[in-house]
């Protein structure tokens, strides 16, 4: 993973915890309304996809384990992983795209609501997201994948040579060379992989996007709410399809790309599709970013801007991210798909205790707070939910204190300890297993094993009924 030059090492240190009464009268700790939905706490863990579902997206015994495990700390909302709307193969990630995950999406509704005895509300994250492929081999790129046209011909001025010629050339060729016989999309797809992009316009399941998606998004919200789910969260944020919509470098000329107006239109589109499946009695709500933190992408003047429209259309909360794009990702090893949070974009979205001055706690607070006050100028009051290496109970409050957002996320930290929650709840925050934001779980996330974390998936490895990964190396949620 990228990490800022500066390497100064930073510590999550928590100096002060609130007695019971103390918590109990907190902002952090009262209701809030969701649209619909009454969360009883303004806490919240975000998405995170633990690699745990069957190799085609099926609810398993050890996803309904992570996600009870969860609801027993008690927090006032859990997101369901980014779940997918369409029909393609992702790995054990959870899917929601056709009536035979409906069962098992029920079990996981249950789980949860038993283990926090219906304290919890638990929303689901419904994403898209584009092909995307391994870095190639460079002799089976030469030998097979790259398409040979006459293009390299005239650029190699071998105009009559048969095609395995041209490919044994290019083969031969150094990276300086290659550089300037082939283009920009067929040097990605040597170097990093093939990616499709939503400016892939040419190619017509891209260009169907604005057709396709509104009905993929709503036939998993209907089916979410007909699973027992209390919301959903569409995943408009980090390196996803309907992001790249959004984004500042979508330069799309069918009136879904360009201007802010047009890069809007299929989000709103998608966030109308829903509603009028699930109706207003159900909670709707999208992540996206604060800010891209890529040059030439959105900033958070775009998301100030992006967030009033979400409200006027009618969203019941609005949840902000930072970063985490394909475009300034490091390049993979051979073999090995891109992953966008390494670089410095995904640095800002999971940033990491090796910091710079500014280090890693609170590095979307100052956006999230211009784009809530943008929102409430407009004369809004949709909740908003920052997320973003928060760890401490006085940091969280004062996030709410000072009007940055309305409602806390903890990731990291919730998978550290699922219990931050009631402990700090129940005046016994010294006892919570502090993060410390090493990264070891992303790092998991980013070899699609199954997440743990580093503080406790070593403890208590003999004891019976525990779930293990694989290996049998790691147990699988939190002691
Ligand atoms: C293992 C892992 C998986 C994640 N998966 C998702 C996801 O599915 N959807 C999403 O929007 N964010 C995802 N995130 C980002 C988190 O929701 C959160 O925005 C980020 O970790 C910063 O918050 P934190 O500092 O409290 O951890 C993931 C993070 C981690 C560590
Ligand atoms: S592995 Fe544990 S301690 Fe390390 S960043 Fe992840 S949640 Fe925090």
């Amino acid at each position: 993973m990228w990490r800022p030059k500066e390497r100064i090492k930073w510590k999550a240190d928590v100096a002060r915890w609130p007695s019971s009464a103390e918590a109990a009268a907190s902002r952090l700790f009262s209701p809030i309304q969701l649209g619909p939905v009454t969360a009883q706490h303004r806490t919240w863990v975000p998405a995170m996809v633990p690699w745990r579902a069957t190799g085609v997206g099926f609810v398993t015994p050890v996803v309904l384990d992570w996600y009870s495990r969860f609801a027993r700390g008690k927090p006032g909302v859990l997101v369901v992983e980014a779940t997918g709307v369409r029909d393609v193969p992702s790995g054990p990630l959870l899917r929601i795209n056709d009536d035979r995950f409906i069962s098992g999406l029920k079990g996981l509704v249950r789980a949860v609501h038993e283990a926090s005895d219906g304290e919890t509300k638990l929303f689901i994250q419904i994403i898209d997201f584009l092909g995307i492929r391994r870095r190639p081999d460079p002799e089976k790129f030469f030998a097979r994948f790259l398409k040979i046209t006459d293009r390299h011909r005239q650029a190699l001025e071998m105009p009559d040579a048969l095609e395995g010629d041209i490919r044994t050339r290019l083969a031969a060729f150094d990276d300086a060379a290659l550089a300037n016989v082939l283009t920009a999309e067929e040097l990605e797809a040597l170097r990093y992989g093939y990616r499709e992009r939503v400016t892939d316009a040419h190619l017509p399941q891209i260009a169907d996007l604005p057709k396709t998606l509104p009905e993929a998004f709503a036939s998993a919200a209907r089916r979410a709410k007909e699973v027992g789910f209390d919301g959903v969260e569409l995943h408009y944020a980090h390196a996803y399809t309907i992001a790249s919509f959004l984004s500042a470098t979508n330069t799309r000329s069918d009136g879904y790309g360009g201007t802010r107006e047009n890069r809007v239109r299929l989000p709103l589109k998608v966030y109308r599709a829903v509603r009028d499946a699930v109706g207003s009695d159900f909670a709707v709500g999208a992540r996206f970013l604060a800010d891209e933190c890529i040059s030439g992408g959105n900033d958070v003047d775009d998301a100030a801007w992006f967030g009033t429209a979400f409200a006027a259309a009618g969203m019941d909360f609005l949840s902000l991210s930072r970063g985490g794009k394909f475009d300034d990702a490091l390049q993979p090893a051979v073999g090995w798909a891109a992953y966008p949070y390494t670089g410095p974009s995904g640095y800002e979205c999971m940033p990491q205790y090796i910091s710079d001055a500014q280090g890693p706690f609170g590095r979307n607070f100052a956006a999230a707070k211009t784009v809530r006050a943008a929102v409430r100028a407009s004369g809004f009051e949709v909740p908003v939910i920052v997320s973003g290496g928060v760890h401490g109970f006085d940091q969280a409050e004062n996030v709410l204190a000072t009007e940055t957002a309305d409602v806390v996320a903890l990731a990291r930290q919730s998978l550290a300890d699922p219990d931050w929650f009631t402990k700090v709840l129940s005046g016994a925050g010294a006892a919570v297993r502090i993060c410390e934001y090493t990264n070891y779980c992303e790092a998991l996330d980013q070899k699609h094993k199954q997440v743990t974390c580093k503080l406790w998936d070593r403890i208590d490895l003999e004891e019976p009924d525990i779930l293990k990964s694989a290996d049998g190396k790691r147990r699988l949620s939190a002691p």
